[in-house]
Parts: structure tokens; C-alpha cells; sequence
């Protein structure tokens, strides 16, 4: 698979990578296909989709002792992915940024996934009660301790949608510098997809200028983008569409013409393209720097997704794709 470059110190990773998340949560059926989950990421291996994209908040910790399963064996193939900062409460999530806690959750992250080193160290969310240069110092502390090679920052909302609008990726950029100062900033990782296209406007052309990795996540608009639900398909409650406000039968019909778009043009590069592949194609388009984390538990979709590197969009399908309506349903 192509190989694109994570950060100024030049961490390599197959262009397409494996989001672990439906694996343990946020989408139902999650914890029915442990085993199947397994043999997708030992799929996205082979295929040289070697960027696993996980938290310790995904279960939580389950997602991180799934991965360890397989980093057991595959370490030195793997390019590990995760993040700290949110605790899955009683009622809610919180964020905690404390430095002291931040080093504790890298040693249980270290111990659940079964290696010594992280290759990317991801900020989750910014804890509003901690100034970032204090939980950024800490994380940085942990690469000098080779715990850790390099540190990201994530820009999801806080209902994980779309509230990673303009407002939100201003707010990130102001963090972004301040964490810079204190120590490197490899990798951005913030909402990016045809349907959802805010990133473009600052956060990629910043991480661009300073040779930081981008990785987009929900590339496949939570499955949307892919042609595979239909309007009206009921959501189970633990499921984070059933509150997502694009996820209503209304809103499913009305954003039918995203699909539709998508799907044209993955008939213009033959018969197997899916629009799931277009979607990536897009997002892959978008900067050398740009590695799309789509998330799934299936090794058919793994399979599907990490072949999408071999479809080469044409300005043509690129114009069409910027011409599609703007999604429609907001969480504002
Ligand atoms: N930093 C953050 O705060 C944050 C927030 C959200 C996500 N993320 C990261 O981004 C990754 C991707 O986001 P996401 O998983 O929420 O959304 P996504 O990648 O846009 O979509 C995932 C959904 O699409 C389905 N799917 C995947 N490939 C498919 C295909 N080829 N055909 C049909 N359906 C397909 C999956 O089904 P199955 O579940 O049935 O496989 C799943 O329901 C996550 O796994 C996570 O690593 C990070």
C-alpha cells in the first residue's frame, strides 16, 4: 500500500488506516464481533493498512485489549494509534488532563495493548480545568521516557459530530499553538468527509504548512457515506446515530443525493468501486499528509476500504464530488 509520512520525525503508515472504534462502541452490535474484529485487523495488517486508530475510552479499555491481541504477535507491522484524556463516568464522559493522570493511563495503556512504545500519543479532548501546556508537558515527558514516539491532538465535538465546525477548529488552532511550544505537534486528528468538508477550511492547510500528519476520522460519514443504510433503518440506543441529528429518516432521505453523487462517480471507475471507496479516494485526495482512519469491525469492509488507494479520482470526479449539496442536519 502507499506510505504516507505522520509528523515532522517522519513516521511512516499505509495510506488508509483501520479505525478500531466500531469494535467496542458507539455503534450497536459492537461487542457481538469480537472474533470477526480480531481477523480485521490482522486483514488490515496484510494489506499494509497498518495505522490502528484506538483510545482507552472505546468499551471502555476493551477496544485496547483487542488490539493487544494482535500486537502481541504483529507489533513491529503495526503503527499504534491512541489517545487519553476521557473517562467514561457514571453519567457522563468526562475529560481529565491532570498530568499525573495522563502517565498513569499510558502505563495501562501500554499494559492493555501488549507493547512497550505508542507510536502516536493523541490528546482527546483538552480538559477546560487544566491549562493544555501542563497535560501536553506530561504527554511530552512520556516520549523523552520512550514511552511514546510522537503526540497528536484531536478536534472532534463534544457529541463527537458536528460540532467540528468552523467554531470548534478556530478553538483547536489556539491550542495547537499553545501546545506547540511546548513540544512538537505530530498529528491532527479532526472530523474530515465529503459530508462533512469544515477541516478544509484552516485545520489541513495548518497542519500542512508545518509538515503535521492529518488523520480524518468518520471519513465515511459513520457509515453514511457508504450507500449501506437506508432511510428509516432504526438505530439501536447505544448506538450514536440514534441521537446524530444527520441519522433521522428525514434527514437520511435528504442527504440521499450525497450518496447518489458519490455513487456516480464510482461507476465511472468500474463496476467494483463502491461509493465507500470513493468517499476514502476523496478524503485521500485532500494532501500527502491526509491518512484516513475509516472505522470498522468487518474484514470484508477492511478489505473494501483499504483497496480505495487504488482509486485515483480525476479533477473531473473532483469537481463533481465539491458540487454535491451541503449535508443537511446539524447538531446546532
Ligand atoms: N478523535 C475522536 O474523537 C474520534 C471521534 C470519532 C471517530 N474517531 C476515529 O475515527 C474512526 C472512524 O470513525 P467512525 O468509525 O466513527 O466512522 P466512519 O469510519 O465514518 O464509519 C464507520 C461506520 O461505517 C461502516 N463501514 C465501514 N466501512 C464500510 C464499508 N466499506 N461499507 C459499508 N459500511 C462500512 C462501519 O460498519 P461496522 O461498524 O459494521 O463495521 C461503521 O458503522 C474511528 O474508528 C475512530 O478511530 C475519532
Amino acid at each position: 500500500m502507499e506510505r504516507r509520512t505522520i509528523g515532522a520525525g517522519g513516521l511512516a503508515v499505509g495510506a488508509v488506516g483501520l479505525g478500531c472504534m466500531p469494535m467496542s462502541w458507539a455503534y450497536s452490535g459492537s461487542r457481538q464481533r469480537g472474533e470477526e474484529s480480531v481477523r480485521t485487523v490482522h486483514r488490515a495488517l496484510d494489506l499494509g493498512s497498518n495505522l490502528l486508530d484506538t483510545a482507552d475510552m472505546y468499551g471502555p479499555f476493551t477496544n485496547e485489549l483487542l488490539l493487544g491481541r494482535v500486537l502481541k504477535e504483529r507489533r513491529a507491522e503495526a503503527f499504534v494509534s491512541t489517545k487519553v484524556g476521557l473517562l467514561v463516568g457514571e453519567q457522563h464522559i468526562v475529560a481529565n488532563g491532570r498530568p499525573g493522570y495522563v502517565k498513569r493511563a499510558c502505563d495501562a495503556s501500554l499494559r492493555r495493548l501488549q507493547t512497550d512504545v505508542i507510536d502516536l500519543y493523541q490528546l482527546h479532548r483538552a480538559d477546560p480545568e487544566v491549562p493544555i501546556e501542563e497535560t501536553w508537558g506530561a504527554m511530552a515527558e512520556l516520549v523523552r521516557a520512550g514511552k511514546v514516539r510522537a503526540l497528536g491532538l484531536c478536534a472532534v465535538g463534544a457529541r463527537g459530530g458536528r460540532r467540528s465546525g468552523t467554531r470548534l477548529h478556530d478553538a483547536t488552532l489556539r491550542q495547537l499553538q499553545r501546545a506547540q511550544q511546548v513540544f512538537p505537534v505530530s498529528a491532527v486528528q479532526a472530523e474530515l468527509s465529503v459530508w462533512s468538508p469544515e477541516a478544509l477550511e484552516a485545520l489541513l492547510p495548518w497542519c500542512e504548512a508545518r509538515g503535521v500528519g492529518f488523520l480524518a476520522a468518520m471519513p465515511l460519514g459513520n457509515g453514511f457515506l457508504t450507500g449501506t443504510l437506508t432511510p428509516g433503518e432504526g438505530f439501536e440506543p447505544d448506538d450514536l446515530r440514534a441521537r446524530h441529528p444527520r441519522f433521522t429518516a428525514e434527514m437520511m432521505a435528504a442527504n440521499q443525493p450525497i450518496v447518489a453523487g458519490l455513487r456516480r462517480v464510482a461507476r465511472r471507475h468500474g463496476e467494483e468501486v463502491t461509493p465507500a471507496q470513493v468517499a476514502l479516494a476523496w478524503v485521500l485526495a485532500q494532501g500527502r499528509h491526509v491518512v484516513p482512519v475509516p472505522g470498522t469491525k468487518r474484514y470484508r469492509w477492511a478489505t473494501e476500504n483499504a483497496d480505495a488507494v487504488d482509486v485515483r479520482l480525476t479533477a473531473r470526479d473532483l469537481t463533481a464530488l465539491a458540487e454535491l449539496p451541503p449535508a443537511r442536519g446539524s447538531w446546532d
